[in-house]
């Protein structure tokens, strides 16, 4: 991937409204419209808010790309300044001026929630642009996707968890969840109704609450047997103790050589872009390809299968799972051989 020019389309503006620095990044069409979610949050400056989006635009096209669908890889950053307070009104004011920069790709690039936005928020862009899905089941949209994906993560959890233990169960096993948001509470919540001890962590440590805590800064080194990333990402380097890592955090590694050390050490990490995938299997299932609720559940429970086949062709390769994926994605990404 190096430095080169990779994605189609990328584009930064101040916001009219808001005065906030916003991004859409495209990286890929080649499979179809770029989809991807809205994120919302502070940032130091526009440029880190600008690199989260290609990272996360790039992520989106391997995602939808391993998960079978139809669509490219794209996403939108709204870099609040830190130190500006977000207040409702700034809120708004950009989150209207992302709904014209979206509204200006026309369709080419879908947008969905992301890590700062929701159901309301998508609703609300309808007002700018008809390009977003997930708006609330009361104005035809399938609603928040942190279902389907918690879904996606646990069916990826199972096949993790048969390869490093030989059993798909949980029961019994020490799971750290890092980050409470919406994912990653539906997750804590499920783990532990499935026997597993979970312990968690989160920046705000009242979404902790009713489990075991442990602060951010340890959790990812805690000694246990799986290790759950669902919060912001590049948090993975050295020093995880898990041997089993999986969640719905995009970017996770520090860098994607840390891939090959985790690999060398005997920790399984089940490729981001591929455990995350349930949320925009499902919302792209119903909302653009038409399927029905059942229809798109049984696509994302498919993620148990994928998982399994990455992993035992990683262990027969000696690749990491990483490059297994990526390889998987870019078999998908190659354009048709010439005829001539
Ligand atoms: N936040 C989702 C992701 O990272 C993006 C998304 C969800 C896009 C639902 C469209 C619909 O995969």
């Amino acid at each position: 991937m190096g430095e080169s020019w990779e994605h189609e389309e990328v584009v930064t503006r101040l916001g009219r409204r808001s005065g906030v620095p916003v991004t859409v990044a495209v990286h890929s069409r080649r499979l179809g419209p770029a989809a991807g979610g809205i994120r919302l949050r502070q940032y130091a400056t526009w440029q880190d808010g600008l690199a989260d989006a290609l990272r996360l635009a790039r992520g989106m096209t391997y995602k939808n790309a391993v998960a079978g669908l139809a669509f490219g890889g794209g996403k939108t950053v709204i870099a609040v300044p830190s130190g500006v307070a977000l207040t409702p009104a700034l809120r708004a004011d950009a989150l209207a001026d992302a709904g014209d920069l979206i509204a200006s790709f026309e369709g080419s690039y879908l947008a969905g929630p992301d890590i700062g936005t929701g159901q309301e928020d998508m609703l609300y862009l309808r007002s700018f642009t008809d390009h977003v899905f997930c708006l609330p089941e009361a104005h035809g949209g399938t609603g928040s996707s942190s279902g389907p994906t918690a879904r996606g993560v646990l069916a990826a959890v199972r096949a993790g968890m048969s390869s490093v233990f030989g059993t798909s169960t949980v029961a019994g096993r020490r799971v750290v969840v890092v980050g409470m948001g919406s994912v990653g509470t539906l997750l804590a919540r499920d783990l532990s109704a499935q026997g597993a001890s979970v312990v968690v962590a989160d920046v705000d440590e009242t979404r902790c609450a009713g489990y075991e805590q442990v602060a951010v800064a340890d959790a990812y080194s805690l000694p246990a047997d799986v290790l759950v990333p669902a919060a912001v990402g590049g948090v993975i380097g050295e020093g995880v103790r898990a041997p089993l890592v999986v969640g719905p955090a995009n970017n996770q590694l520090v860098s994607d050589d840390v891939a090959a050390s985790l690999n060398a050490s005997g920790v399984v990490w089940v490729p981001d872009f591929v455990a995350s995938a349930g949320g925009v299997v499902y919302t792209l299932g119903r909302e653009a390809s038409g399927l029905d609720h059942d229809a798109a559940m049984a696509q994302v429970e498919t993620i148990e299968e994928t998982v399994t086949t990455l992993l035992a062709a990683s262990a027969a390769h000696g690749a990491t799972p990483l490059a297994e994926a990526l390889a998987l994605a870019e078999r998908r990404l190659a354009p048709a051989p010439s005829r001539v």
